[in-house]
């Protein structure tokens, strides 16, 4: 939960923690309870995976923690730094890129990992807290730092905590953090048939 609402605006009933969800890069000065942490990794658990082969993994750090916090923070993009550092809990997600049981190429790993980290995200809104997630890191160095095996691969940050106020952001973050959250319409992905052909019950509303 966010205190700044970004209620989705929708075209369709959807659960509401799925429409209050959103991305916040401004986080309260607030350490995540320790149970209320583990219920985040334990609904990534609970995500489908394809074989069920569960490639997902985290690399987590609190603020409590400085020195393993610093080496999280260090893996992602200077810009994602330059707000992610409000956040008390910090993550990357690592894919294990081949399944255990045939040691074939796994093609879902990705979005298996994906897949977790959303599971994750709505139990943590669910909790209050709010999740922020990161393309913008820098796997190479996450390997270095960590000790990342071949065969795994940094997918994405995480930031986590309890959500904060947009004031607290420099000023260039301040506009973007009270935008309301924008998507495209179902009609442009939602297809029957063809591709392009739109399944009827999804056209004809934003
Ligand atoms: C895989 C992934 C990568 C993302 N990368 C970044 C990022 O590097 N920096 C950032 O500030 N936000 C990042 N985001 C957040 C998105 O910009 C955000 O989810 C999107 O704008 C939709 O907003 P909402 O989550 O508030 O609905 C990322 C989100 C995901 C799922």
């Amino acid at each position: 939960m966010s205190a700044l609402k970004k209620t989705a605006i929708t075209s369709a009933p959807i659960h509401s923690l799925i429409r209050e969800r959103w991305s916040p890069r401004a986080f309260a000065d607030r350490p995540v309870e320790a149970e209320k942490l583990r219920s985040l990794f334990e609904a990534a658990r609970w995500a489908a995976s394809s074989y069920n082969g569960q490639p997902w993994n985290f690399i987590v750090a609190t603020k409590s923690d400085p020195e393993n916090y610093r080496k999280v923070l260090d893996c992602f993009v200077e810009f994602n730094q330059s707000w992610a550092k409000s956040a008390p809990v910090v993550a990357l997600s690592v894919a294990k890129l081949k399944f255990e049981h045939n040691g074939e190429l796994n093609r879902h790993a990705f979005h298996d990992v994906g897949a977790a980290s959303a599971t994750l995200t709505i139990q943590a809104e669910e909790l209050g807290l709010a999740v922020h997630q990161m393309g913008g890191i820098l796997p190479e160095k996450a390997r270095e730092i960590f000790g990342i095996p071949e065969g795994y691969e940094a997918v994405a940050g995480i930031a986590i905590g309890y959500p904060g106020e947009a004031h607290t952001l420099p000023d260039h973050l301040k506009a973007p953090e009270v935008a309301p959250r924008e998507r495209k319409a179902l009609d442009s992905f939602v297809f029957t048939g063809k591709w392009g052909k739109v399944l009827p019950i999804v056209g004809g509303k934003a």
